[in-house]
């Protein structure tokens, strides 16, 4: 048995939002994988709960549907999802009027296991939930609420959600979820860094050139519609995923793994971003909108197109970001997301200062700088780029080549999706990978200026062709520095 398969005590896990797509999509399969492994002890039980009227065995038809579509045949296995599927129950519930959560209480009764009130919906109704469950008395010492983002659309509104949940349960128990945070190469980041002596002593300005980080994705809107057009990549991805990424790499080496000693560390390096403000956003951002192009499906519309009415909401955006501390003084940060880019990639490159003195002849070839390049997905690895004499006779001629791990090469295992492990550690009341109060604020604390610098300055969405890496601003962004993006193939 493996550290995956350790079993937990019983729980019961309540989905608000249980026919929704992120129920659908993401954690049916997620907590029907954990079954397969062995990981629940009896009675856990799976309750679905939302507005809309159901029986338990139409949920229990949905789940089945879920797990055909989206579990990997080879992992479908008859007897798990018929033993996954009897543990499953559904409440229709309306958060606004209170109907339902009696009935939820009599269901979940007096059990003292971990409870687990999972929130997969608009934020709008976070307060209403928790307000609800607290009525009926259903909120323990033992339960736990995992809230998704978006947390806010400022931090403004993230402190009022904050507040609501706030009133209900104590930080120990909130869990907000950055599914970014439970990417297995994610959490690598962390043993690169803190596992090795190797890096740890370079990792700092007068080492590091520059840091990038993409993450390029092929599809558009999706059926995401009404949300994406009022978040924006921005709000989307940047607040929260690539600033945890961001933390991850900028991080002092914590006290230890515990929750707080992380979390402390990653809010220091929110707190040390320098501010973009006013004039400043237009020379260290750049919005982008895609146009109609093509991605791998073959031709796609324009962002606008696909929307169906004129839009001014950024599809992609790139940042030069800077954090003011003496571990990361004069050493940009490149960030940069986009939907319908070239490619789905996500990565994180470190490139080291050049060698400070070439005792080569030019005729030897380029000495390219370092670089350690940490791919998040799809094919998730590491490589350590560096420079090495061509093989055989003929004098000293000098290639860039690279280091590889890839994990699919180097690991039989597969892969388990973050959301597995993240409903696990939640489960354990580990929140070393969940999101404080206080990061959740300070990295809207950085966004905000940048969005009031955008409306003030009414800085544009530059159009790029769908399929491409964005728009011209975003390459004249880093080579303005003298620098390139990496190629992200
Ligand atoms: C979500 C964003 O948080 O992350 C989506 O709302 C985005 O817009 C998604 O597509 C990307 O996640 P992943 O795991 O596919 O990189």
């Amino acid at each position: 048995m493996t550290s995956q398969t350790i079993p937990v005590d019983p729980f019961d896990f309540i989905v608000f939002g249980g026919t929704g797509d992120l129920s659908e999509r993401k954690l049916i399969p997620a907590l029907y994988q954990r079954q397969r492994a062995g990981q629940f002890s009896e009675p856990t039980r799976i309750i679905g709960a939302s507005r809309t009227k159901l029986s338990g065995e139409e949920f229990q038809a949905f789940a089945r549907k879920a797990i055909d579509e989206h579990v990997p045949e080879a992992d479908r296995d008859a007897r798990e999802i018929d033993a996954f599927i009897a543990r499953l129950s559904y409440v229709p519930v309306d958060a606004k009027t209170g109907d339902g959560f009696s009935e939820l209480a009599a269901l979940v009764g007096g059990s003292e296991a971990v409870r687990v009130f999972y929130l997969a919906v608009a934020p709008g109704l976070f307060d209403d939930i928790a307000q609800q469950l607290q009525g009926c008395g259903l909120v323990t010492p033992a339960s736990r609420i995992v809230v998704e983002k978006p947390i806010g659309r400022s931090q403004a509104s993230a402190r009022e959600l904050n507040d609501a949940i706030g009133r209900v349960f104590d930080e120990h128990q909130i869990f907000r979820i950055d599914h970014y945070l439970g990417k297995e190469t994610v959490q690598n980041l962390m043993a690169l860094r803190f596992a090795n002596n190797l890096f740890e002593p370079l990792w700092k300005s007068a080492h590091i050139d520059h840091v990038q980080i993409t993450v390029g994705e092929t599809v558009g809107l999706e059926d995401r519609i009404s949300y994406y057009d009022r978040a924006g990549a921005l709000r989307d991805m940047v607040q929260n995923h690539i600033l945890q990424l961001v933390c991850l790499v900028a991080m002092e080496p914590p006290s230890s793994l515990d929750a707080d000693a992380v979390r402390d560390e990653k809010l220091k390096v929110l707190r040390s971003l320098s501010r973009i403000n006013g004039g400043q956003a237009s020379k260290s951002t750049v919005r982008g909108q895609y146009r109609a192009g093509a991605s791998s499906s073959g031709a796609v519309k324009g962002y606008v197109d696909e929307l169906g009415s004129e839009s001014d909401t950024e599809t992609f955006v790139a940042i030069k970001a800077e954090i003011e501390n003496w571990r990361w003084a004069g050493v940009p940060f490149y960030l940069r997301t986009g939907k319908r880019l070239a490619s789905r990639v996500s990565e994180i490159v470190i490139e080291f200062k050049p060698i400070p003195h070439s005792i080569f002849e030019e005729s030897t070839g380029t000495i390219s700088p370092n670089q350690l390049v940490i791919r998040l997905q799809p094919d998730e690895g590491v490589k350590q780029w560096i420079m090495i004499k061509d093989p055989g006779p003929g004098g000293m001629r000098l290639r860039h080549v690279s280091l590889d791990m890839s994990f699919a090469d180097s690991f039989e295992d597969r892969n388990p999706d973050a959301y597995e492990r993240l409903i696990m550690d939640v489960v354990r009341g580990n929140q070393t990978l969940f999101m404080r109060r206080d990061e959740v604020e300070a990295a809207w604390s950085w966004i905000d200026p940048i969005l009031a610098a955008w409306e003030e300055n009414r800085q544009p969405v530059q159009g790029y062709t769908a399929g491409t890496w964005g728009p011209s601003g975003s390459v004249a962004l880093i080579e303005r520095d003298g620098r390139t993006w990496h190629e992200s193939t």
